[in-house]
C-alpha cells in the first residue's frame, strides 16, 4: 500500500523522549558551532508559532506566495494537465493548497506527511471543501522515496513544495529531496515548488526578527523545549534572538546568542558558552532564477516556468523530470 508501515516514524525512549531530538541536541550542542536542526522548532507550540509569523506584517513569503496562487489561477491552468494526481509534501496548508486544487482540474490529493494526526486533519478538511475529489493521504518520511497509492498510478503526476520550504535545507540535502522526489513522482511528472527571493537585506532581517517579537518566540521556544523534554537548565533569559545575512550562501540564519558566559545541563552533559557564542537554530535560503534553476537541475527537475508576486519577492516554480538526456 503506500504507506511506509511497518516503519517506526517516531522513536520513543522508556521516559518518552524522542531519541532523535535527544541525539541530535546533543551532538549539535557539542559541536564548536553550536548547531541544531530546524525541524526540531516545530513541535506543537513551534507549529503555532509558525502559524502566528506568516500574520505578522514583517513575513511578507507566505503572503507572497499565496497572492501567486489566487492571481495566477489561469495561468496553471493553462500549464496542468487535468486529472493530475496532486501529491504534497507536507500536510498541506488551509490556505495554499485549495487555491491550488481550485485553480486546476486534480484527479486526485495525496498528501504525504510524517505526523499522522496533522495529515488525517488537513486530508479531512480537503476532502469537506473538495467533494468528489478522492485524497489518499500517506504517512511517510517525504525526504526519502515514498510509494503512492495504486488509485493514482496511472495519473499524471503534480509535485506540490510550497512555502520555500526546500530554503530551510543545505544544498546537499535539498538535492537529495528533489531526487527522491523524482523518484516518489516518476518521469514526466510535474514539480510547482515554492522559493523565496533573494532581496534588500533589511526587509529580509526584518521578515525574521519582527517587530512584535513573535519570530524570536518561535526560536526561544526550542531552548524551552530542551529544557522541557531533556531535562535541562539553559537560561533562556540569557539568550537572545537573531537573525544574520550570511551574503555568501544566500541565507538567513536564525541564532540563539549568549548575552554572558553561561554553562548548563542537560541529561546530566554539561555544556559552556561564551559571551556571543551563538547555536545555530535554522538556514532560510534565498534564491534567484539562476540559483533556483541550477538546484532543481542539480536534483533532476527541467524549469519550465516561473511566476512571481506583483512585489517581485517570492517565485514559484514548475519543473519536469524529463528523461535523463544524453550528453552533452
Ligand atoms: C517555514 C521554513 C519556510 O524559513 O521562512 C519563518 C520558517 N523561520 N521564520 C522560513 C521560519 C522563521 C520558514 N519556513
Amino acid at each position: 500500500m503506500g504507506t511506509q508501515e511497518g516503519l517506526k516514524l517516531v522513536e520513543r525512549d522508556e521516559s518518552g523522549v524522542d531519541t532523535a531530538f535527544r541525539a541530535d541536541v546533543l551532538d549539535g550542542l557539542s559541536q564548536p558551532q553550536k548547531a541544531i536542526p530546524a525541524r526540531w522548532l516545530y513541535d506543537d507550540a513551534g507549529s503555532q508559532l509558525f502559524e502566528d509569523i506568516t500574520q505578522v506584517p514583517e513575513y511578507y513569503p507566505t503572503r507572497a506566495e499565496t497572492e501567486i496562487l489566487r492571481e495566477r489561477a489561469d495561468s496553471f491552468a493553462r500549464m496542468i494537465t487535468p486529472g493530475a494526481a496532486v501529491v504534497e509534501f507536507g500536510s498541506g496548508s488551509s490556505v495554499k493548497t485549495p487555491l491550488l486544487l481550485s485553480a486546476i482540474e486534480p484527479g486526485a490529493y495525496v498528501p504525504l506527511d510524517i505526523a499522522g494526526d496533522f495529515l488525517r486533519a488537513a486530508a479531512a478538511d480537503l476532502a469537506r471543501k473538495f467533494p468528489g475529489l478522492p485524497v489518499y493521504p500517506v504517512e511517510a518520511d517525504f525526504m526519502r522515496r515514498v510509494e503512492l497509492p495504486e488509485e493514482v498510478a496511472d495519473m499524471p503526476k503534480l509535485g506540490f513544495f510550497p512555502g520555500s520550504t526546500i530554503g530551510n535545507m543545505v544544498a546537499r540535502t535539498a538535492v537529495d529531496l528533489l531526487r527522491n522526489m523524482r523518484k516518489t513522482l516518476g518521469t514526466g511528472a510535474r514539480l510547482l515548488i515554492g522559493m523565496d527571493l533573494i532581496k534588500d537585506q533589511a526587509v529580509l532581517k526584518a521578515a525574521y526578527d519582527d517587530a512584535g517579537g513573535v519570530t524570536a518566540q518561535f526560536n526561544h521556544n526550542l531552548a524551552r523545549r530542551i529544557n522541557r523534554e531533556l531535562d535541562a537548565d539553559i537560561p533562556l533569559d540569557r539568550l537572545h534572538h537573531e537573525a544574520r545575512w550570511n551574503d555568501g550562501f544566500a541565507r538567513i540564519e536564525m541564532h540563539l546568542v549568549a548575552d554572558a558566559d553561561i554553562a548548563f545541563e542537560i541529561d546530566g552533559q554539561r555544556f559552556a558558552m561564551k559571551r556571543g557564542d551563538t547555536i545555530h537554530t535554522e538556514n532560510s535560503h534565498k534564491f534567484d532564477r539562476r540559483t533556483a534553476n541550477m538546484l532543481l537541475l542539480a536534483g533532476g527537475w527541467e524549469p519550465i516556468e516561473r511566476w512571481l508576486d506583483a512585489g517581485e519577492r517570492f517565485s514559484l516554480i514548475l519543473a519536469e523530470a524529463r528523461p535523463t538526456p544524453g550528453a552533452p
